[in-house]
Parts: C-alpha cells; sequence; structure tokens
C-alpha cells in the first residue's frame, strides 16, 4: 500500500466479528504494522474498556476512542487498524476512517458473534442477554457500519484465514 491520503487499513464491524485476529494475519501477510485501537483506549487510559464503562461511563470511552482514533490515523505509516465494535457510531470518526483508509466491514449475523463470544461477562454492552443484546445491536448500527464501509466481506461460516485471505485480495495492490 502506498503512502497515498488512504494509506491505512481499518477493520469494522461487530464484537466477535474477528477484527482483531483478521487484522493480525492481513498485517503479517502484507508486512504491515498491526494496530487494536481498544488497546490503545485501553492504555491511555490505564485501565481496562469494562473498567472504564463500569467508572467514568461509555461516553468517556467513546470519548477517549475517537481520540485515539484520530492519533492512530494521523501516524504516516501504512498501519492495519482493528476498532472496537462502536467506533463507526460517532460521525466525525467515519470522516476520520474515510479520509485515511480504506474500511472493511467484517459483517456477521448476531448468531455467528453469540457463537463466537458466548457469555463474556467482560462485555459490558452485552449485559444479561447477550444473543438479544447482539440483536439490537446489529440493527441499530447497520446504518453506521454500510456508511463506515468501502468494502464488505461476509464472514458468517467462513474462518478467519479465508477472511484475512478476502481481505488481501481485495485490498492488495
Ligand atoms: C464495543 C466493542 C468492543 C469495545 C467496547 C465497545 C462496542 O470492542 O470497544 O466494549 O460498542 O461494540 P470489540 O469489537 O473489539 O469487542
Amino acid at each position: 500500500m502506498s503512502t497515498h491520503a488512504k494509506r491505512h487499513l481499518v477493520l469494522v464491524g461487530m464484537m466477535g466479528s474477528g477484527k482483531s485476529t483478521v487484522a493480525a494475519i492481513v498485517g503479517e501477510r502484507l508486512g504491515m504494522p498491526t494496530i487494536d485501537l481498544d488497546e490503545v483506549v485501553e492504555a491511555e487510559a490505564g485501565t481496562s474498556i469494562a473498567a472504564l464503562f463500569a467508572g467514568p461511563g461509555e461516553e468517556r470511552f467513546r470519548d477517549l476512542e475517537a481520540d485515539m482514533l484520530v492519533s492512530v490515523l494521523a501516524d504516516p505509516t501504512p498501519t492495519i487498524v482493528a476498532t472496537g465494535g462502536g467506533a463507526v457510531l460517532r460521525p466525525d470518526n467515519r470522516t476520520s476512517m474515510a479520509c485515511a483508509a480504506t474500511v472493511v466491514w467484517l459483517r456477521a449475523s448476531p448468531e455467528t458473534l453469540h457463537a463466537r463470544i458466548g457469555d463474556d461477562p467482560g462485555r459490558p454492552l452485552l449485559a444479561d442477554d447477550p444473543l438479544g443484546s447482539l440483536r439490537s445491536l446489529h440493527e441499530q448500527r447497520g446504518v453506521a457500519y454500510r456508511d463506515a464501509a468501502d468494502l464488505v466481506i461476509d464472514v458468517d461460516g467462513i474462518g478467519v484465514d479465508d477472511v484475512a485471505a478476502a481481505v488481501v485480495a481485495q485490498v492488495a495492490p
């Protein structure tokens, strides 16, 4: 990938869609560094995302997420960025991504997401009813993912290696 304006590759999609794992594989195949935005936020905050939601709250987390997204995308080095599932929600975030990156949506059904995530208690937005919450979030966020994405890859029933190969096939020069 060259150093043109859309120099980065950003993966978006719901939690459990495989963004971090796929980003790592794609980064290795394309010889590009990989960044996980959730990890950058946690490092900046000095605490976990679960603790951020439980303490300062989701808005504080979203502010940090937006700030860290801008900072990651400002790097001149072409990078693969795995975002958190809600990073597309703020229009300013979608604009930042569109300016600096090719954005790929890893689209998965709520059932696929639930099968992968299970009932992980560390997911603040899934609360007591993970499958029901995933269905609502999937419904609410579809427009934002569609708006953000340059490319869509359906990942239901497809392993991470094959998803990564599909990403590489679509973005490699
Ligand atoms: C979130 C997804 C999480 C994390 C936070 C909020 C969301 O990231 O950013 O819990 O709003 O969907 P992953 O998609 O990497 O799990």
